[in-house]
């Protein structure tokens, strides 16, 4: 899978993707990851690529030239499944969207900033736009990261132990039970005995049955 970012802040996604999982994803080729910095896409002198509100109000609104341009250049190389705009006002990120998207093959992100985007950029280039929360970010760099992570860790080979994501909380609409390592006592806290009983039968019903209580305790809405 290729990720093309367009942000102002290239910097600040570099860090995300230079360790552990994501890393490696990366050292395997199994993902590339490029960052684009909008202002280098700008055509004003100054490398400006934000300006004032027609109309009035509060806050700078990113230009469409230096967007539009990137976008155009890279869409002129290949073919992208989705062009994601990262915004508190877009459709909430949940696993079966990062499930989907990391089925894909091609995919651009392209970061908030200010008030946001002008919206000719939503209207003719953006195929979906997302949110990661009901809060407001500065950016939307740190939401990109927060989606990346969750749709590379997905994509087949990235984990090593695949069952390890399929058992994620939310992937079957459950939150995943709790687990345990060694010590098996700890402060006389000890482990569920089932699962140091070796019956694999009973450790998986043990474990459903934990999971649904979970669900319903925790997080009912996401229930079934
Ligand atoms: N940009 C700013 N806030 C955001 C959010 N909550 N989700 C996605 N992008 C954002």
């Amino acid at each position: 899978m290729r990720i093309d970012i367009l942000t102002i802040h290239p910097e600040l996604l570099k860090s995300p993707f230079e360790h552990s999982i994501l890393q490696r994803a990366i050292d395997k080729k199994i993902v590339k990851i490029k960052l684009h910095d909008l202002r280098k896409y700008s055509n004003n002198k100054h490398s400006k690529v934000d300006d004032y509100q027609f109309g009035g109000g509060a806050g700078m609104v990113m230009c469409i030239q230096p967007i539009a341009n990137c976008i155009d250049k890279l869409k002129a190389k290949r073919n992208y499944d989705a062009i994601i705009y990262m915004t508190p006002d877009g459709k909430r990120l949940n696993q079966s969207k990062a499930n989907h998207y990391s089925t894909f093959k091609n995919l651009i992100i392209l970061c908030g900033h200010y008030k946001g985007v002008d919206q000719r950029v939503r209207d003719h280039y953006i195929t979906q736009e997302i949110s990661i929360g009901d809060y407001v970010l500065t950016g939307g760099e740190l939401a990109a990261a927060v989606l990346c992570d969750s749709i590379i860790r997905l994509i087949p080979g990235v984990i090593s132990n695949e069952t390890s994501a399929l058992s994620d909380s939310f992937q079957d609409n459950l939150l995943a039970p709790p687990i345990y390592t060694r010590p098996a006592e700890y402060n006389q806290w000890k482990v569920p005995k089932v699962l140091i009983s070796g019956d694999l039968k009973k450790i998986e019903k043990w474990r459903h049955d934990k999971s649904v209580e979970l669900t319903k305790i925790k997080r009912p809405d996401i229930l079934d």
